[in-house]
């Protein structure tokens, strides 16, 4: 059974802990895309583990986990991940993380140059959208490149002289050559360990019992997503193939949607509450972002947007999550279309997503506590409601409904 699980919406949408639970019943986990920008939370117990860069199978034993290509690598970030998660007792070695040579690493002038320029998009400040531009202009600095000293040397700083020019150009600060290289010098010796230039085979070895991690979420595709308001990669399915390498078929697309939406950053989202329902939202959902602490924009279940995730993905399954949030709302409302220059959208419009305005359905709230419910039959009527108007709309089954952050508070729907 190979599985790939994505997020339907903003990010955000509690990936971390499905990726946990499904580990359990897959050999090896396989990060495809984003760097450090990406924060998936996984509560074990009382213990709670934010990741970055590596994937969520880590917290089991026996697992191995695959950074693959099209992940870009923050080297002090990755180090810091590395050994955070060893004070607290999780094996972290070459046996159980393997990270592609052909990954692009993520340097000091990157994170400058995203401070520098980020701000219209709000992004994380990891240095995510430079890394992939330089990536694109085929001058990007690979993890291969560290076993070469004298070579990545010379690369470095002829990357970060460049880099200056535009730094200069946008009146923030330059950064010293040296100073970029004496950085990843520090980290490079930790990192070269995990480095494998046979990634491909070794996930191929274990085909049939791979899962597949995203970061982000499908309206953040920097191609299907609300572009120039994105991340600058596929979170989607096809960035699962050129982010690794290999083919191979899903069995389950497992589409992870919360029970309402929410969004760092800025850019369009027409199911916006900038009032009292989204501050409960936030508070109830605790929505403060996992890797910059800020809060998040919430607002109503924006089904429109879901169904053009299950199109894009070819999602055979969801994932709702953070359904508990919702438990005490008197009444909750779900967006199944848009109206655009009047009338209802025929398609769904991504470009013109600023110039719409929701249609809305009303479903009765349960005003029940969910968080101890284990099985459909706990549910209260109305909650059952929620989910099947869901499932109605999207023409896709709901396979597990979360109801708390913790592995058990978990409900699994035939
Ligand atoms: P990811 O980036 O998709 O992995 O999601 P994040 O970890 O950034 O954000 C999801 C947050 O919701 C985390 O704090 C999770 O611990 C928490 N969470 C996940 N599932 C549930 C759930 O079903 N109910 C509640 N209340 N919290 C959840
Ligand atoms: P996970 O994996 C939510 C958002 C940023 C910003 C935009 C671009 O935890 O779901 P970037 O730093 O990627 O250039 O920022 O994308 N963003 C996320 N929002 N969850 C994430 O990751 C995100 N990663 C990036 O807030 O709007
Ligand atoms: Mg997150």
């Amino acid at each position: 059974m190979n599985t790939l699980i994505v997020g339907m919406q903003w990010g955000d949408e509690g990936k971390g802990k499905d990726i946990d639970i499904l580990s359990e019943a897959h050999d090896v986990v396989v990060r495809y895309q984003g760097g450090g920008n990406a924060g998936h939370t996984v509560v074990i117990g009382n213990e709670k583990y934010a990741l970055h860069l590596i994937p969520s199978g880590i917290l089991r034993e026996g697992k191995l986990n695959v950074i693959a290509n099209n992940v870009v690598v923050d080297p002090p970030a990755l180090v810091k991940e590395i050994s955070e998660l060893q004070v607290r007792g999780v094996k972290v070695s070459p046996e159980n993380l393997a990270i592609s040579d052909r990954a692009h690493l993520t340097l000091a002038y990157h994170r400058a140059l995203d401070a520098a320029t980020g701000s219209s998009i709000g992004t994380t400040g990891r240095g995510i959208g430079p890394t992939y531009t330089e990536k694109s202009a085929r001058t990007g600095i690979r993890t291969h490149e560290l076993f070469d000293l004298s070579e990545l040397e010379k690369r470095v700083i002829e990357n970060t002289r460049f880099s200056n020019h535009l730094l200069d150009y946008y009146k923030a600060k330059q950064l010293e050559p040296s100073k970029v290289l004496e950085e990843l010098l520090e980290a490079r010796e930790t990192i070269l360990p995990f480095i494998h230039k046979g990634i491909t085979g070794m996930i191929l070895k274990h085909n049939g019992s791979l899962l597949f991690e995203s970061a982000q979420g499908t309206m953040l595709d920097v191609d299907i997503g609300t572009y120039p308001c994105v991340t600058s990669s596929n979170p989607t399915i096809g960035g699962a193939y050129t982010g690794t390498g290999v083919y191979v078929i899903f069995n389950r697309v497992i589409g992870v949607m919360k029970a309402y939406t929410t969004r760092v950053g800025r850019g369009v989202f027409p199911t916006e509450q900038e009032n009292e329902t989204g501050k409960r939202l936030r508070t109830r959902g605790n929505e403060f972002g996992t890797t910059t602490g800020r809060p998040r924009r919430c607002g109503w279940l924006d089904l429109f947007a879901a169904k053009y995730a299950v199109q894009v993905n070819g999602i055979s399954e969801v994932s709702l999550t953070k359904f508990d949030v919702l438990d005490e709302e008197d009444s909750v409302k779900v967006c199944v279309g848009y109206y655009l220059n009047g009338k209802p959208a025929e398609y769904f419009p991504i470009t013109e997503m600023d110039k719409c305005t929701p249609i809305y359905k009303t479903v009765p709230g349960w005003k029940t506590d969910t968080s101890q419910a284990r099985k459909a039959g706990d549910l209260p009527w109305n909650a059952r409601e929620y989910i099947e108007a869901i499932v109605d709309y999207l023409r896709v089954p709901v396979r597990r409904v979360g109801v708390g952050a913790r592995r058990d508070q978990t409900i699994e729907l035939q």
